[in-house]
């Protein structure tokens, strides 16, 4: 499916370093943002009526077998993973946009340092930001300065890192190892027995 897709274009001062917005081009982040808004129309959302859209820019470094996307525009299509919601008649089974893309990126081979940039869209003239379940879903695999873009549906946009969505954030580098683990909690056993 073909979709019209705006302009893009921020909507307050964006962090600019060498041409690049938190290291993403503008030809990238136009593809971000036409790949989002293409998977928004895609979304199952029978329920709540409100369509979203995620895509996951990947890493030109990474390579694996090339994932086809309904749409290739500027941009190679295996240098993007997308997802929409899906919802269910058991209202809360259903997933959210960014889960899905995350779940299908995942599924597919991708891991931690795969991904270089989030996009997000709506049908609302707001800026709609992941939800606290995704960003935990998202920070189990994205760089704390990777940057997730909020697209509103006129294609403005606002960008924050995962950092700045989820601070303070648990995440698996949090986990000590499991055997420092194993041992610290034997050896408070042994001091009680
Ligand atoms: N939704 C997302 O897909 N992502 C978010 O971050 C916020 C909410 C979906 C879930 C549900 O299908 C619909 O939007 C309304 O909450």
């Amino acid at each position: 499916m073909t979709t019209i897709s705006p302009s893009f274009s921020p909507a307050e001062a964006v962090p600019e370093k060498d041409g690049l917005i938190h290291g993403v081009s503008a030809e990238e982040l136009q593809v971000l943002g036409e790949q989002c808004f293409d998977a928004k129309t895609r979304a199952y959302c029978p329920y709540s009526l409100f369509r979203v859209g995620a895509s996951l820019l990947l890493s030109p470094s990474v390579t694996l077998t090339p994932i086809p996307t309904s749409t290739a525009t500027t941009y190679p299509a295996s240098h993007i993973i997308t997802g929409g919601n899906v919802e269910n008649a058991s209202y809360p089974v259903g997933t959210c946009a960014e889960r899905v893309a995350m779940g299908t990126a995942v599924l597919a081979g991708y891991r931690s340092g795969s991904f270089k940039a989030v996009g997000v869209t709506t049908d609302i003239a707001d800026f709609c930001s992941p939800c606290g379940m995704c960003r935990q879903f998202l920070r189990e695999f994205l760089a704390l300065d990777t940057p997730i873009f909020m697209f509103n549906k006129e294609g403005k946009w606002i960008v924050r890192t995962m950092g700045e969505l989820l601070p303070l954030s648990f995440g698996p580098d949090v986990l000590p190892p499991r055997e420092e683990m194993r041992k610290a909690q034997e050896e408070d056993k042994a001091k009680v027995a």
